[in-house]
């Protein structure tokens, strides 16, 4: 995932690379790979590798793809021990050599590993963010797109709450050309598309033997985009909520402005009593994870 993410972000040249792994040699190959295609493309990159935290100083954007990853038949949720513990290493790191940094993580079961996250680093919740809802909500986009025949780029897809199994798609809130999602499918292909979307992560790793790259790497690079060009643009997140959608201390996959040194503003979308009932049950799963977290994080 994370070498899928250094190749689109070595395309858009946002800025130079550092791929740091525990696997020696790993991140100086990839590199050395991802560099002979900018030299290819004509990219003015500088693409390295180390296994050395050290050579992270000064980062001011930190993606984190570090962790167990699923493998086919297993759910993020069952990585959340094990993961914990990487991200408490990671951070420790990050707080070291990148104390200024904007953490984007990927680590599953992610809106759990970003509460980790965000504990061990002791930083505002603005510069942590989980990357999920850029996925989720671009699978909606990608199987509503194959529905309707139209372009996914004409698609507004919301999906909230937890990434995972009990993810909470929004299609009366997920718009075309303004127009609900709900004006333009019927309630069963709806059904179908939200379905699909939930369960494409489990599909992709049955399917391959591993778990996805190339959309989470694609998500990542809008995201890291937006923060190195300060776009101030809207994606779905996972974030620390501070009151928001009437939730405190929890994580969860919100709309957020991103810009320069992170998150901006969380945005509250208008959400019907029966969509606040469903977004309710989505966090509550969230709540779970976070709860059987080690108690230093509860
Ligand atoms: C996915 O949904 C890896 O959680 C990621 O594909």
């Amino acid at each position: 995932m994370g070498v899928s993410a250094a190749a689109f972000m070595m395309l858009k040249e946002l800025d130079d690379i550092l791929l740091i792994d525990i696997i020696e040699g790993r991140p100086q190959g990839e590199a050395l790979d991802l560099g002979h295609a900018a030299a290819i493309f004509g990219l003015s990159v500088d693409i390295r590798g180390s296994n050395d935290y050290r050579d992270m100083e000064g980062s001011d954007l930190v993606i984190v793809t570090a962790g167990f990853p699923r493998k086919p038949g297993m759910t993020r949720e069952q990585l959340l021990e094990k993961n914990a513990s990487v991200i408490k290493d990671v951070a420790a790191n990050i707080k070291k050599y990148a104390p200024n940094a904007v953490v984007i993580l990927t680590t599953n079961p992610v809106d759990a590993m970003t509460w980790v996250m965000y504990k061990e680093l002791g930083w505002p919740r603005e510069r942590v963010i989980g990357f999920s809802g850029v996925l989720d909500a671009g699978r909606l986009a990608y199987y509503a797109s194959k529905k309707l025949d139209m372009s996914p780029a004409s698609i507004v897809p919301i999906v909230l709450g937890m990434h995972g199994q009990a993810m909470y798609p929004v299609p009366r809130l997920s718009t075309v050309g303004g127009m609900p999602l709900t004006e333009l499918l019927s309630k069963e292909d709806i059904e179908e598309i939200v379905k699909e979307t939930v369960e494409s992560g489990a599909r992709i790793t049955e399917l391959r033997g591993y778990s996805s790259s190339f959309g989470p790497g694609a998500g990542l690079t809008l995201m890291a985009e937006a923060v190195k060009r300060g776009y101030n643009k809207v994606f779905i997140a996972s974030v620390v909520l501070k009151g928001e959608y009437g939730y405190t201390d929890v994580v969860a996959e919100v709309p957020i402005v991103l810009g320069s040194g992170g998150m901006k503003k969380v945005l509250e979308l208008p959400l019907t009593p029966e969509e606040k009932q469903g977004l309710d049950k989505s966090v509550q799963a969230v709540k779970s994870l976070m709860d059987a977290l080690p108690p230093e994080y509860r």
